[in-house]
């Protein structure tokens, strides 16, 4: 008997209606990561985490959910968060003995794969390799002279405005964008001397936000096409000036790889070493308003150390205890990155704190949530300086980690930008803020 040709068949809403019921069966009970706990919408489906994102407060969100389950939630059917502070090296160091190593989700590569953010493992080696010695404490400490220049202005600046209510997120945004402008492609951004935001301040701002949605998008294939819709056009057509102005005001000589690779570095630099300082310093400030017995620590200890102003410098404010515990604490209870650096595990899987996690399982830690632990910091919703003095024993395991290249930058900017601003003025949180 010959055979007909098979009918073409569609699948019914039925059919679908089954096959999401077979998947959060088994993403519930089979799937290998089903023992770990957690939302049950979260367990079947992305949307939860990708609606946390979109709500901007995904850092608050993974933190209550630590909180009412434990310290290794399930964010997504394939995701895990660990509020663990061991789980720094775990997740981000190199493995010991040829066990895989856990990459960066390939994802974050859509965005940034010719930069430290996006890299994959070979070539984040050699871009750190390429970078490490001008972040080296000794690199830092011979641009004093040019970082000290941009802060004499900011104070002189701060002067003339005495008295009346200032928007020191600003000032403080401008002052770290002119050192690193300055520093990475060799020009400031002129933002102190207008002053005024530059519009590489206004993309920054602007991209962030809206990156953060194109890269959850990459976790939705059908929905992909989508992403060029998400950024606004004018802040397409910013992106694309910035680059051009890197290119254009990048120093002629040393190329340590290939010029796109330098380009997408400047930019990644501007981004990374301005916005993470200044929002330190904001926060720091603030706490210090919030604490006027901290602040007028603060102020004792700078003052009882120089009698002028010239004397704070690079080696003076190393030896300045409450100033470093005052920013500790501040990044502490405000770190500037709210996102985390999602990675996934080699195919045979790996161990984090102890804990077998399977194969090509997208692995997260939030600072927020690890910082308000309170296995790892007594009182974590308090400000406390003097837990990272050392000299009271509840205190005494309090400790803060930071898998950053610009550390060094970052701490000596701080500290002579906080001691400067204490040692030269008196503030208060403005009625009008
Ligand atoms: C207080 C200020 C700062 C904080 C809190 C901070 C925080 C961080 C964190 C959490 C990461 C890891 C992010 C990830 O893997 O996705 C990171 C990476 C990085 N930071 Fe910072 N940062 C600060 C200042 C700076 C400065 C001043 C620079 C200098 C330009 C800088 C440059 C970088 C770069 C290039 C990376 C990528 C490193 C890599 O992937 O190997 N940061 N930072």
């Amino acid at each position: 008997m010959p055979f007909l040709p098979a009918k073409p068949t569609s699948l019914t809403n039925g059919d679908f209606v089954f096959l999401a019921l077979v998947c959060a069966i088994y993403c519930l009970y089979f799937h290998p990561l089903s023992r770990f706990p957690g939302p049950t919408t979260s367990a079947i489906s992305r949307i939860p985490l990708a609606l946390r994102q979109y709500r901007g407060r995904p850092h608050v969100e993974i933190a209550e959910l630590h909180h009412k389950y434990c310290n290794i939630v399930r964010i997504a059917p394939d995701q895990l968060s660990f509020q663990n502070l061991d789980a720094w090296k775990d997740i981000y160091g190199h493995r010991k003995g040829g066990a895989g190593e856990n990459s960066k989700d390939p994802r974050r590569q859509v965005l940034s794969k010719n930069n430290l953010l996006g890299a994959d493992r070979e070539n984040h080696s050699l871009f750190r390799r390429s970078l490490a010695h001008g972040f080296s404490a000794q690199a830092i400490a011979e641009q004093q002279p040019l970082i000290n220049k941009y802060i004499d202005l900011l104070i002189k600046r701060l002067h003339e405005n005495a008295g009346n209510p200032v928007n020191m997120v600003s000032w403080y945004n401008w002052t770290t964008l002119d050192i690193i402008g300055d520093l990475s492609v060799g020009e400031p951004f002129g933002c102190l001397k207008k002053p005024q935001s530059h519009f590489w301040v206004t993309t920054i701002f602007g991209s962030l936000k809206y990156l953060s949605y194109v890269r959850h998008i990459e976790y939705f294939p059908l929905f992909k096409f989508l992403s060029p819709f998400l950024i606004p056009k004018e802040l397409q057509r910013q992106q694309n000036a910035h680059y051009i102005d890197a290119l254009m005001s990048r120093k002629p000589g040393t190329r340590p790889i290939t010029q796109l690779d330098i380009i997408d570095h400047a930019a990644v630099l501007v981004i990374a070493g301005s916005q993470t300082t200044a929002t330190t310093l904001s926060g720091t400030t603030y706490l210090l308003c919030k604490h006027p017995h901290v602040l007028s620590k603060l102020q004792a200890e700078v003052q009882s150390n120089f009698s002028s102003e010239d004397e704070i410098d690079f080696n003076s404010v190393s030896r300045l205890p409450c100033t470093m515990a005052v920013l500790n604490e501040s990044l502490r209870i405000y770190p500037p990155v709210a996102v985390s650096s999602t990675h996934v595990t080699p195919p045979e899987g790996g161990v984090i704190c102890s804990e077998p996690i399977p194969g090509n399982t997208y692995i997260d830690i939030f600072h927020w949530p690890t910082y308000r632990n309170s296995q790892y910091f007594v009182e974590p919703n308090s400000f406390i300086p003097e837990r990272f003095l050392g000299i009271d024993p509840r205190l005494a395991n309090d400790k803060l980690d930071l898998n950053c290249i610009g550390k060094n930058l970052a701490y000596l900017e701080s500290r002579l930008v906080l001691a400067r601003i204490v040692y030269n003025f008196d503030m208060e949180l403005s009625r009008q803020s």
